[in-house]
């Protein structure tokens, strides 16, 4: 049988704690008018300390098991940066604290690619026949690896999930998931870097250099290298789908820079209108990015059945990815996305 993974729930959840340009600016020497017009972010949620990703995945997966109607999957998986412990991983947590326990439950790490690598790997076990549904949720607690002194990383992320189911259907159907176009560049791998912490630059034994178990980016390389990879991803996946970019409804790019964006969509001479965008509201919020984004412009209406959607991430690795589905009918029961965590509110430690 010709199996397809098909979008049926999506859901998101951001931290109590918006953070303003302004609020960076009064430590950092920037400015809500540099980083307007260089990332186009102009506010991010941090979540408090004693919240973890698992946290903010759990909102996000709860809201996206609501709007699909039934709680029961075959498998979770969790892409993130930010685990909540570099072991065990944090899905089988997540799966636990939504009921699932049982399920198999992983972690995919991609950086700002995870989610729709999390997504490839979901219709992979659907069309496999291995699992019928899946839970992909991409989270972030990204506060937690940067660096405050930093101006440049500093000012672009933000912490935050979001989450879709996938079942199993026709691939003809509305929400099927289109063929995917995945790549990876290791020889990059320093580009985006956290150096210390794993088993090369080890946090005992070995003292670790000022600021190395913190999140760095050489910038200006990765711009470039996000517009080209992501273009050509994109290019490969729409031939793939034997789509036209003019046949492309709604663009959701990887939210890693507003001018990212513009310069992804003239590259692919898709105009601005049809791009999907929130990094004014919540920063880079790296594998949690595309999955949030797309909660929102469902829920603002910025998407709607019917539309033709291409996703196209890229991050550190590196790696990049895409997609393409046509937007079906998905319920979104419960409110919005900005509801806080108990724990955070109570700032339990976990
Ligand atoms: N506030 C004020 N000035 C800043 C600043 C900040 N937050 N960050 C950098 N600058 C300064 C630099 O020090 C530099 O000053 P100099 O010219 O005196 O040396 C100047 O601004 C220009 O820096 P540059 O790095 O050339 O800026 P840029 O236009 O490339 O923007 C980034 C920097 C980081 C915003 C941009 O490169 C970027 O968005 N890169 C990719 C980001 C990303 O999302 N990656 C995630 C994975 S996809």
């Amino acid at each position: 049988m010709n199996r397809a993974a098909v979008l049926t729930g999506i859901g998101s959840r951001l931290p109590s704690r918006a953070v303003s340009n302004d609020e960076l600016a009064a430590s950092l020497d920037t400015s809500d008018e540099w980083i307007r017009s260089r990332t186009g972010v102009g506010r991010r949620y941090f979540a408090a300390p004693g919240t973890a990703t698992s946290d903010l995945a759990v909102g996000a997966g709860a809201r996206a098991l609501a709007s699909a109607g039934d709680p029961a999957v075959d498998a979770v998986l969790v892409a993130t940066t930010t685990p909540d412990r570099p072991c065990p991983a944090t899905a089988p947590l997540v799966a636990a604290r939504l009921g699932l326990s049982g399920t198999p439950a992983y972690d995919v790490s991609a950086v700002c690619t995870g989610f729709v690598y999390g997504l490839a790997t979901a219709a992979g076990l659907i069309c496999a026949g291995i699992a019928g549904r899946v839970l992909v949720i991409g989270a972030e607690t990204f506060s937690s690896i940067l660096d405050p002194r930093d101006r440049t990383t500093s000012v672009i992320f933000g912490d935050g999930a979001g989450a879709v189911v996938l079942r199993a259907g026709d691939p003809a159907e509305p929400g099927a998931l289109g063929p995917f176009d995945l790549g990876s560049e290791g020889e990059g791998g320093d580009l985006i870097t956290v150096l210390a912490g794993g088993s090369r630059q080890r946090l005992s034994g070995v003292e670790p250099g000022p600021g190395d178990h913190y999140f760095t980016m050489a910038g200006k390389k990765v711009f470039r290298l996000a517009v080209e990879r992501m273009s050509h991803s994109a290019r490969t996946v729409l031939d793939r789908a034997g789509w036209k970019t003019g046949d492309v409804d709604r663009l959701v790019g990887h939210q890693a820079n507003a001018r990212i964006t513009r310069h992804l969509a003239e590259e692919l001479g898709i105009p601005p209108e049809r791009c999907v965008s929130n990094i004014a509201e919540v920063g880079n919020t790296a594998a949690a990015s595309i999955p949030l984004a797309l909660d929102q412009a469902h829920a603002a209406g910025g998407i709607g059945p019917g539309d033709r959607v291409l996703l196209t991430a890229f991050g550190g690795g590196l790696t990049w990815g895409s997609t393409v589905l046509t937007w079906p009918v998905i319920a979104r029961p419960g409110d919005g996305p900005h509801e806080t965590d108990p724990h955070e509110r109570a700032g339990v430690r976990r």
